[in-house]
């Protein structure tokens, strides 16, 4: 603003986003949507390099030029129900509790008709080119990265093909061979993520082209890359990720699929996946069903200073999710590693004053997820199992065990992340911290 024109705002666009609201009768900066949804749904999306000169009543967009700019006022699908609490005590809670709906949203329409495989409106690249690929790079930060480690399993496990995954903020400085049949992601709610937005330039610039999975239509990354996956989840208001993990964990899974079926996996093993996956929605709203217990054990368990999360293959990813997750709201310090990695060194943190929270799933892990846990029962360490319904678990061995269902494997991270969001959740609010806006943390960190 300037003394001279006391009545007008002159805000210009350069890296980090700038979006007008529109209202009736108002006009609205923001650098996010969700900031705003609650007082309009009219947005202009301004780019870099624009300048957006507003007044009470008007505005107007130049170019650095000083060239007319005609604004595109697009329409935010989102409810304004959406921004507010509806009875929940915190967003956290709220879109903890949102996620049957939000993963329902993240499927509609994208199974083919006969009910074999996964399909994508906006990919903009052909199957014949999708076929050539050879290895898949994806760039991310925080738990949008954690969602990549899941995906890099199941495409891996499902598709036979290499996945690649960096943290954005690295991938930039490295100097790696990236090989000529390469195909980049990038994942990120906000899609305005500075360093996953700056990795993705420089992957494009390097010649390659560039999907983008994300939540929030017309944002910067959504914008400027190639084609992509739209999460569909509503806003995320909270500052820890919770729904838009999740939703991001599906879209993965989903990718797994489409591209297996593009290769090796056949017609009835793609029929049951596809089933597995439109089980996930009453998979988590049965999850939920714990949160009573699992708010008992957070009040026992709040006054601990330390914590381990420990999984193994695809529940490593959740493993790490759940230290996050902990660690962000409630200042607690946590961290996540490989069940087995533990005696490499974790294992020195652990007395009665460190509790581990062990992923449990049936089937060929059991027996080794039980060992690691008897090497830490051996030390007095305190334990929370989160157990599939079928593991038979040593009496004794763990204080409390957090039953989830049986379930497919393409989807059992997401059904095991429900848990550990509850716990960190009832533990932080627990011990009275402000569960939404946690010191230091921006819901989008858009400067490098
Ligand atoms: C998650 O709980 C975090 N708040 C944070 O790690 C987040 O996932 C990260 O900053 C990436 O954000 P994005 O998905 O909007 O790119």
């Amino acid at each position: 603003m300037c003394g001279d024109c006391p009545e007008e705002i002159v805000s210009a666009r350069k890296g980090s986003p700038l979006i007008l609201g529109v209202g009736d009768g108002e006009l609205m900066l923001a650098s996010d949507v969700a900031a705003i949804i609650s007082r309009t749904q009219n947005v202009v999306y301004l780019k870099d390099g624009e300048i957006l000169h507003m007044t009470a009543k008007n505005f107007s967009i130049t170019t650095l030029d000083a060239e007319d700019v005609s604004p595109v006022v697009d329409r935010i699908t989102w409810n304004i129900e959406d921004s507010e609490l509806s009875g929940y005590a915190h967003f956290m809670e709220k879109e903890i509790f949102e996620q049957p709906a939000a993963l329902e949203n993240t499927m509609r329409g994208r199974f083919s008709e006969d009910g074999s495989t996964a399909q994508f409106g906006g990919l903009n690249i052909s199957a014949v080119d999708l076929r050539q690929i050879d290895r898949f790079h994806f760039l991310a930060c925080g738990s949008a990265w954690h969602a990549c480690l899941v995906a890099e399993h199941l495409i891996e496990r499902f598709a036979r093909v290499p996945v690649e995954v960096d943290y954005a903020s690295e991938f930039r400085y490295r100097n790696m061979p990236l090989g000529n049949n390469t195909l980049f992601f990038t994942v990120s709610q906000s899609g305005e993520t500075s360093d996953t937005l700056a990795a993705m330039r420089e992957a494009r610039r390097k010649g390659y082209k560039v999907l983008a999975i994300n939540n929030v239509v017309g944002s910067s990354i959504a914008r400027e890359a190639d084609g992509g996956i739209y999460q569909h989840v509503g806003p995320e208001i909270g500052v820890a990720s919770t729904k838009a993990f999740t939703s991001q964990l599906l879209v993965g899974a989903m990718l797994a699929l489409y591209l297996g079926r593009m290769r090796d996996m056949n017609f009835s093993d793609g029929v049951e996946y596809v089933q597995a996956l439109k089980a996930v929605p009453d998979l988590v709203r049965k999850t939920l069903e714990l949160a009573p217990r699992i708010k008992e054990i957070a009040q026992r368990y709040a006054h601990f200073h330390d914590f381990l999360f420990l999984g193994r293959l695809s529940l490593f990813p959740v493993a790490l999710e759940g230290a996050l997750k902990l660690k962000e709201i409630s200042y607690i310090h946590a961290e996540g590693y490989p069940a087995a990695e533990m005696k490499h060194g974790p294992i020195a943190l652990i007395s009665e004053h460190c509790p581990s929270v062990f992923f449990v799933p049936s089937g060929e892990m059991f027996n080794k997820v039980v060992s690691s846990m008897q090497e830490i029962k051996a030390r007095k360490g305190k334990i929370i199992a989160v157990a599939t319904e079928n593991c038979d678990l040593p009496a004794g061995l763990a204080d409390e065990i957090i039953r989830i269902p049986e379930c497919h494997e393409a989807v059992l991270p997401i059904v095991a992340t429900v848990p550990v969001q509850l716990l960190s959740y009832y533990i932080a609010d627990e011990l009275k911290r402000d569960v939404d806006k946690p010191r230091n943390l921006a819901k989008s960190v858009t400067v490098e």
